[in-house]
C-alpha cells in the first residue's frame, strides 16, 4: 500500500494537490480542501463516498434503502460524519485523527491519495504517524479500513486506538425523517466472540450491519451518545477524554461502532489494526468472512485483486498524445469517472443525496456509453434494466431504484430515445447482433417485446405523439430538466427532442439496415427527410435553431425573446442530426462560439432569465448563470465538439475540449473549488458573479460525453458495425500520436501521423504492414495485437 508522504514545506508547492502519474493517485496535499473532495469505494454494489478527509458513508446496492453508515449533509462542521479513527496518547491523554478530521489538530503531515476504488489518507502528530487505506474488496459486502500505526519518535508509546462509524437505520429517508419511529427501534450489541458490533432494527427485517475489527478490544461502545458525550461531537468525543469507551449497548437511540485497541510501540516500529463495515443477513452468515478479513494476509490480496481490477479496466485504451493532461483524462481519470456514473447514475454523490433519484433512465442510457469500451457485457446488464422499464407505448420511467427495481415518474419527452443509442453503442462494439432478439418485458407487467421492436416503440412514441408545428410534445421536460413548457394543454413542443429524434433515427435506420430489415429503414429514411425538413421550415429562426415553443405556441430561443435567445443544444444537435448542413451548420457552430463561449467552457443559453416565469419553469427559478439558467453546463460542451469534428474543425473542438478539461483548474482551486480529477456538471457562467465555481462533481454525463467526443471523434477511434473506424479531427499542430484499443477480442496499436498538418482526411491505413481500403480496420478475433500506421494528408 502507499507510504509516500509529503511534509509541510513540501506542500506549499502545489495548491491543493497534484497528480501522481506513476501510481496512478491524485494526492491531496492539505485537508482544508474548499469542498471535500471525494472518491468511491466499492464497484457499484457494496459502496460508499470517502472525502479527502474520511468523511462520507456507505450503503449496500441501494443508497436510499440499504444505508449502513450514516452522512449529516450540507452540515456544520462541514463533511461529517465518517469513517473516523482517533488515536491517542496514553500519557499525555493528547489525541488526533490521521485523517485531519474530526478532531483537526494541525498535522505535521498530511496526504490523502485519490486511488481506483481506493482511498489512502496519512497523518502524523507528535512523532506519530496513523495511515488508513479504505476500499472494498471485489464482490463482497463490505468495506476495509486498513490503519497502520508507525512510532516515529525516540521514545516507546502506548497508544489507543479509537473507531467510530455511525449506522443509519437502512431506509435512508425515515432515519431523515421518521426520527421518532426509527429511534425507537434501532438497536446495536456488542459480540465478543467476534469482536463485532451488529446493528439492527427491531424487526430484523433487512438484515443487519456490522462493525468489526482485528484488533483486542479493551472497551467498546454501540450508544453514540455513550461514546460522544452529551454536547459533544465527534472532534472530542468523552470517551477519549476519558480514556476508555463505556462498554454501552443500544436499546434505542443511534448505534455507532466505537471500540478501542491498545497498543505499544517501540521506536520505529509500526503496527497494523484492520477494521470492517459490512452487511448482512443475519450475524451468523458474517462470521466466517469477519474472521477472513481480520487477517492481514487476505487484506493484503484483495487490496491487490483490487489493483488488478482497475489495470485492467483502463487497459483496454491507453493514448499518447502530445497532451499530457488529455492523456492524463483518457487513460485513468475519465475512465474511472464513467466507471462511477456507469455504477450510480445520479443518484448518491455529495450533492445527490442518495434518496430521492434513483437511476435514471437517459443518465444511465448515456453512462453505458463511456464504459462499453472495455465492459461490454455489464453495459449490457444494465441495457436490460433500462429497457424492463420502457412501457408499451414506448415511452419510458424516468428512473428506478436498484434494490427493489421499481420504476419512478414519466412524462419525459426524451428518456426512452436514448436507448436506442445505447444498443447501437453496444452492438458495434460486440458485434452480439442476437441481442435485438431477446425478449425483454415491458414496465407494468404489460407484455413483453424483442429488443428491436422495444427500440421501434421509443421512436414511434416520439413521432406520434407531436403537437401543432408537428415536432414531439415538450412533456414535463426534455434533457434540460428544467425546461418546463407544459402548464396543461399539452401543446408545447420541443425543438431539441426534434433534433435527437431525428439523431436517434438515424442510428435506427442504420441499425435496421444492418439487420436486412430494409421495409423498416426505407420507411424511417422517408420520417427522417420529412422531420428534418419539418425542423428547418419551422424552427430555423434566421440565425440559429429556435429552442421549443411554450403551451400557448410562443417560440422559446429566438432572437424575438429577450432573455433565452438561443440556446447551445438546439445548435449542437442541429448538426448532430443533419438537420444542418453546410453553411447553415457553420453558422450555428460560428453563432453559438460567438454568443455562447467563454474561457471555462460554453454556457447552456444566452441571455440567462432574470426572475421567475411559470410559463417557462424551473430554468426561471435559478439566478442569471446558475445551472440550466445560462451556467457552463459541462455535458453539452462535448457535444459541441463532435459537431466541430463533423464539420473538420479540429483545433476548435480541442479548444473546446482543454477549456473544460479539470486538470487545467489544479492551479485555481480557489475559484474552481471541486476536484480537478474528475468533471463537474456545472460551472458558473459569465452572467453569474462567480463565474468558474465548479459544482456537482462526479455524477453528469459529462464523463461519458467527453470521453467519447476526445476518443470516438478527436481522437477518432470508434466502433462501428464493420469494424474499427478511424477518422481522426485534430489540431493541425500534432504531427503524430498512439492509441491502442481492444476491440472483439484482439488489440489494434493504431499510429496516426500527420505530416501535412491537417485536421482531418486520411491518405493511407496499414495494417500489419498492409495497407487496406478505407479507415476501417478488419475484425480479428483472435486475441492478439495489429499494428496499425494511418497517414493523415
Ligand atoms: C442533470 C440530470 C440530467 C439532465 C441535466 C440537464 O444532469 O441528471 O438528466 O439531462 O441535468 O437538465
Amino acid at each position: 500500500m502507499p507510504t509516500a508522504l509529503l511534509t509541510k514545506k513540501q506542500n506549499k508547492t502545489a495548491q491543493y494537490g497534484y497528480f501522481d502519474e506513476q501510481n496512478n493517485e491524485y494526492i491531496v496535499t492539505r485537508p482544508d480542501t474548499p469542498t471535500p473532495w471525494i472518491n468511491y469505494i466499492g464497484e457499484g454494489e457494496y459502496g460508499g463516498i470517502v472525502s479527502n478527509t474520511g468523511g462520507g458513508y456507505s450503503f449496500d446496492r441501494d443508497p436510499r434503502y440499504k444505508r449502513i453508515l450514516r452522512y449529516r449533509y450540507n452540515s456544520i462542521p462541514m463533511d461529517r460524519p465518517g469513517r473516523y479513527l482517533y488515536i491517542r496518547d496514553v500519557k499525555s491523554g493528547e489525541y488526533f485523527s490521521p485523517t485531519w478530521q474530526p478532531v483537526q489538530k494541525e498535522l505535521d503531515d498530511y496526504a490523502c491519495r485519490v486511488g481506483m476504488g481506493y482511498t489512502t489518507i496519512t497523518g502524523s502528530y507528535l512523532g506519530i504517524q496513523g495511515q488508513v487505506t479504505y476500499f472494498v474488496p471485489l464482490g463482497e459486502s463490505r468495506e476495509l479500513w486498513v490503519l497502520k500505526v508507525k512510532n516515529n519518535s525516540n521514545t516507546k508509546r502506548k497508544l489507543q486506538v479509537y473507531s467510530y462509524a455511525e449506522f443509519c437505520f437502512y431506509d435512508a429517508t425515515i432515519d431523515q425523517q421518521d426520527v421518532d419511529w426509527a429511534q425507537q427501534i434501532n438497536q446495536a450489541y456488542f459480540d465478543k466472540k467476534h469482536n463485532s458490533i451488529f446493528f439492527y432494527s427491531f424487526m430484523r427485517t433487512q438484515g443487519y450491519s456490522f462493525f468489526s475489527t482485528n484488533g483486542k478490544v479493551s472497551s467498546y461502545d454501540c450508544d453514540r451518545e455513550k461514546f460522544l458525550g452529551r454536547y459533544h461531537s465527534e472532534s472530542n468525543p468523552v470517551a477519549l477524554e476519558n480514556g476508555s469507551c463505556s462498554n454501552s449497548v443500544t436499546y434505542r437511540g443511534n448505534s455507532v461502532g466505537s471500540t478501542c485497541n491498545e497498543i505499544e510501540l517501540a521506536p520505529g516500529e509500526e503496527t497494523e489494526i484492520i477494521f470492517q463495515v459490512g452487511a448482512t443477513p443475519n450475524p451468523e452468515e458474517a462470521y466466517e468472512k469477519i474472521k477472513y478479513y481480520q487477517e492481514s494476509q487476505n487484506v493484503a490480496q484483495a487490496f491487490q485483486e483490487l489493483k488488478r481490477y482497475w489495470k485492467n479496466f483502463v487497459s483496454k485504451l491507453q493514448v499518447n498524445t502530445p497532451d499530457s493532461d488529455m492523456n492524463l483524462m483518457l487513460n485513468l481519470w475519465n475512465q474511472y469517472q464513467c466507471k462511477s456514473t456507469f455504477n450510480w447514475s445520479r443518484f448518491v454523490s455529495m450533492y445527490q443525496l442518495g434518496v430521492r433519484r434513483g437511476m435514471g433512465f437517459r443518465d444511465s442510457a448515456q453512462d453505458i456509453l463511456g464504459v462499453m469500451h472495455t465492459i461490454p457485457e455489464e453495459a449490457k446488464v444494465l441495457i436490460v434494466k433500462l429497457l424492463k422499464n420502457q412501457f408499451i407505448e414506448g415511452d419510458a420511467y424516468h428512473q428506478y431504484f436498484p434494490l427493489t427495481g421499481e420504476g419512478d415518474s414519466k412524462g419525459y419527452s426524451d428518456d426512452h430515445l436514448w436507448i436506442v443509442l445505447s444498443v447501437a453503442s453496444y452492438i458495434k462494439e460486440s458485434g452480439d447482433f442476437e441481442f435485438l432478439e431477446e425478449q425483454i418485458p415491458y414496465a407494468d407487467n404489460k407484455g413483453v417485446g424483442s429488443v428491436f421492436e422495444h427500440l421501434q416503440k421509443a421512436v414511434d412514441f416520439s413521432l406520434t405523439n407531436t403537437g401543432p408545428h408537428g415536432l414531439p410534445k415538450a412533456g414535463f421536460a426534455d434533457w434540460n430538466d428544467t425546461i418546463n413548457l407544459d402548464r396543461g394543454k399539452g401543446i408545447a413542443e420541443s425543438v431539441w427532442v426534434a433534433e435527437f429524434l431525428g439523431f436517434i433515427l438515424l442510428q435506427f435506420i442504420e441499425l435496421s439496415h444492418q439487420v436486412k430489415r430494409e421495409n423498416i429503414a426505407k420507411d424511417y429514411q422517408i420520417k427522417y427527410e420529412a422531420l428534418v425538413k419539418k425542423i428547418n421550415d419551422v424552427a430555423w429562426d434566421g440565425k440559429w435553431y429556435a429552442r421549443a415553443f411554450d403551451d400557448d405556441g410562443n417560440i422559446i430561443g429566438s432572437d424575438q425573446n429577450e432573455h433565452g435567445k438561443i440556446y447551445l443544444n438546439a445548435q449542437s444537435w442541429a448538426v448532430l442530426s443533419g438537420t444542418a448542413q453546410e453553411k447553415r451548420a457553420k453558422e450555428v457552430l460560428s453563432i453559438s462560439k460567438k454568443m455562447m463561449n467563454t474561457k471555462y467552457g460554453l454556457i447552456l443559453m444566452y441571455p440567462s432569465y432574470n426572475g421567475f416565469d411559470h410559463t417557462k419553469g424551473g430554468v426561471t427559478t435559478y439566478p442569471p448563470g446558475a445551472k440550466e439558467n445560462g451556467g457552463i453546463f459541462c455535458h453539452s460542451n462535448p457535444w459541441v465538439m463532435i459537431a466541430e469534428t463533423m464539420q473538420g474543425n479540429g483545433d476548435q473542438a480541442y479548444e473546446y475540449y482543454r477549456q473544460i478539461l479539470p486538470p487545467t483548474r489544479n492551479d485555481s482551486i480557489d475559484l474552481y473549488e471541486v476536484e480537478p480529477y474528475v468533471y463537474c456538471q456545472n460551472i458558473l457562467g459569465k452572467e453569474h458573479p462567480q463565474f468558474g465555481l465548479g459544482r456537482n462533481s462526479w455524477l453528469s454525463g459529462t464523463a461519458a460525453w467527453n470521453f467519447l467526443a476526445a476518443t470516438n471523434y478527436i481522437l477518432g477511434v470508434r466502433a462501428s458495425y464493420e469494424g474499427l473506424l478511424v477518422d481522426p479531427c485534430i489540431p493541425k499542430g500534432w504531427k503524430e500520436y498512439e492509441i491502442s484499443r481492444t476491440y472483439r477480442g484482439a488489440t489494434y496499436h493504431i499510429k496516426i501521423l500527420n505530416p501535412k498538418g491537417k485536421n482531418k482526411g486520411i491518405k493511407s491505413v496499414k495494417v500489419d504492414g498492409t495497407t487496406i481500403e478505407g479507415n476501417v480496420l478488419p475484425v480479428f478475433k483472435d486475441n492478439s495485437a495489429h499494428d496499425v500506421e494511418v497517414v493523415m494528408g
